[in-house]
């Protein structure tokens, strides 16, 4: 209940990590969550699903993020509501199919950034006028790639690099707030965009292999992890801001084959 009587916003919450943060902030939290996605039926369900469960309470809105006009209306409907904003979760994203940058276009690369980029942008802005008035905080789900690179991801990757970027400036300008802003970089959490990923490889059974063997810990992260973390910086870490805060099972660490050369 370290986060009961708080208002926390979550985009893209109706599956995947946003859930596992839905559900983490409800349960452990006691707090009310308003979070998004575009699809009514699969929020709906979650909503019920973590109110039957409590103590806190979970509230769905549809919005599109790569639609401003939605992420407004997101924002000032909750805080008409609730009256107060205390944490924003940004975390609606999509890692589009792996390809060289020869196949990517033009239009591609802009459409992410205005999915994966400016919601992020759009949503700080909206909110902060009322994460202000409480010293709230924000967490910006960026990923381990923005630092170690990733085949086949250009576009992703970038979106994801300028995220943490992003995060540290705002993170200079809103202490004088006190508001924190932090980023949240995970390495391979086992969501249903994941399992798209696995879906789509030549050889799907390999592939979930390959990327569980991918971390130390030989395994993937849960989205309840992902949420443990985000709560744990929303209500705890007090002192922290401006910090990129890996979820990776130990995935960056030790050398490992990077080539097919023997
Ligand atoms: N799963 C991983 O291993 C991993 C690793 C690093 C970073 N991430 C990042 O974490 C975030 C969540 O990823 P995930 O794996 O849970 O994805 P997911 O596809 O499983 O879930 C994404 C959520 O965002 C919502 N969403 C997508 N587009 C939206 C839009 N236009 N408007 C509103 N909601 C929208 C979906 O409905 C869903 O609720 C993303 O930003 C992703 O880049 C994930």
């Amino acid at each position: 209940m370290r986060y009961k009587d708080k208002v926390t916003i979550v985009t893209g919450g109706s599956k995947g990590i946003g859930a596992g943060c839905v559900r983490v902030f409800v349960e452990e939290g006691g707090a009310t969550v308003v979070f998004c996605s575009r699809n009514e039926q699969e929020g709906k369900a979650l909503e019920a699903d973590a109110n039957r469960k409590g103590p806190g309470r979970a509230v769905f809105m549809r919005a599109d993020v790569s639609r401003v006009d939605d992420i407004r209306r997101l924002v000032d409907e909750t805080a008409a509501r609730f009256g107060r904003i205390d944490c924003l979760i940004n975390n609606a994203g999509w890692h589009p199919p792996h390809q060289p940058i020869d196949a990517f276009s033009i239009e591609d690369f802009r459409s992410l950034l205005d999915l994966n980029l400016v919601s992020y942008f759009a949503a700080c802005k909206f909110a902060l006028p009322h994460l202000r008035k409480v010293k709230g905080n924000i967490i910006n789900m960026s990923s381990l790639v923005a630092s170690m690179g990733q085949a086949g991801a250009t576009t992703y990757v970038a979106t994801k690099g300028a995220i943490t970027a992003f995060t540290r400036a705002l993170a200079v300008d809103e202490a004088a707030y006190e508001v924190r802003v932090n980023a949240v970089s995970p390495g391979n959490i086992y969501t249903p965009l994941w399992q798209e990923a696995i879906d789509a490889a030549p050889d799907p059974g390999q592939c979930r292999a390959d990327g569980e063997a991918a971390q130390l810990l030989g395994r993937m992260g849960t989205i309840e992890e992902a949420g443990r973390l985000c709560l744990f910086l929303a209500a705890d870490a007090t002192f922290t801001t401006g910090v990129d805060h890996i979820l990776s099972g130990g995935a960056e660490l030790a050398y490992g084959r990077k080539t097919r050369r023997s």
